[in-house]
């Protein structure tokens, strides 16, 4: 039996300019923008603690500290909850074992690829995980858990690296990364090759990458030497690509819902349909929805 170092430490990139989505984010960090009570960093660290990360390394720029400031004690806020006798267990996720939240700077917002590379130092030698808290992962009822958590399990039997994908209308595909996939085996697809949005008659399925994943710390030397490649942006892609043929590459279809919430109707979408499945409030919002769509 082969023994693999554990997934403990997850990058989240988070210094994004955040365009599409402005004016909002000129002072907020998209990251922040709440789907209905909880900013979207909230939803992607929960869902890797829920995977058993421990290490959460955030590459932030100018503009973001409030994100760090998110998972710190609010010394003022709480003594007065406190005070008035008001349920403090609504911060409980915004809690952090100190010493678990390691920010790093990326000055420039130069890509992905060069986002990730940013973290080299922190991540060290061993593999890693990565997650963008713009794309929401929402697991579905009967699945075994979040996004990340079906990866970590997928890589305990398989090792190497893992991206997750998602199956689209084919139609779709050409708004984003797609695989060349090989030989399939449950939720496992090998990948051979990957394209950046392919017009439709020529992906090569329809399978597409969404943003999470588990990499090897090679991918950091192959970083380091990555011209830059779409919108002049050093991609992830790129030296992913590069790495497939070196190293096991393979694709764990994620059973569940995704949401992109760096796009407008990502977010709407996404908020709506959280708040429809909250308890505490999905029958007002399912009335307040019908009264709206009948006027
Ligand atoms: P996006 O493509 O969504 O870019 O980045 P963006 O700047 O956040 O948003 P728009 O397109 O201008 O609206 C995908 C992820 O990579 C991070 C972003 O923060 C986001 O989580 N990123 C991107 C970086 O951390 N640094 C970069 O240089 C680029």
């Amino acid at each position: 039996m082969t023994t693999r170092k554990p997934i403990r430490k997850a990058v989240f990139p988070v210094a994004g300019l955040g365009t599409r989505f402005l004016p909002a984010t000129k002072a907020i960090p998209k990251e922040l923008l709440p789907i209905v009570d909880r900013p979207l960093i909230q939803y992607a660290v929960d869902e890797a603690r829920e995977a058993g990360i421990e290490q959460m390394i955030f590459v932030t720029g100018r503009g973001k500290t409030a994100i760090v400031e998110h998972f710190d004690v609010a010394y003022e806020l709480e003594s007065t909850m406190e005070e008035r006798g008001k349920d403090m267990s609504v911060l409980d996720p915004t809690r952090a074992t100190p010493g678990d939240i390691i920010t790093v700077r990326q000055q420039v917002p130069l890509g992905l690829g060069h986002a990730i590379w940013c973290a080299r130092a922190i991540v060290g030698d061993e593999p890693f995980a990565i997650l963008l808290p713009d794309e929401m992962m929402v697991g579905d009822a009967g699945a075994r858990g979040g996004c990340m958590k079906q990866m970590v399990e997928a890589y305990s039997e398989v090792g190497g690296n893992l991206i997750s994908v998602l199956e689209v209308p084919h139609d779709e595909v050409s708004s984003y990364g797609v695989i060349d996939p090989g030989e399939e085996r449950g939720n496992l697809t090998e990948v051979k090759g990957l394209v950046e949005k392919p017009p439709v008659d020529e992906a090569p399925s329809n399978k597409i990458v969404s943003g999470r994943y588990i990499l090897q710390p090679e991918v950091m030397r192959t970083l380091e030497t990555q011209g830059k490649g779409a919108g002049g942006e050093i991609q992830l892609t790129d030296a992913m690509a590069r790495m497939i043929g070196k190293q096991p590459f393979n694709a764990v279809t994620f059973e569940g819902r995704r949401f992109d919430c760096g796009s407008k109707l990502g977010f709407v979408e996404a908020t709506l349909a959280l708040a429809l499945e909250r308890e505490d409030m999905g029958d007002q919002v399912r009335a307040m929805a019908q009264r709206l769509l009948a006027q």
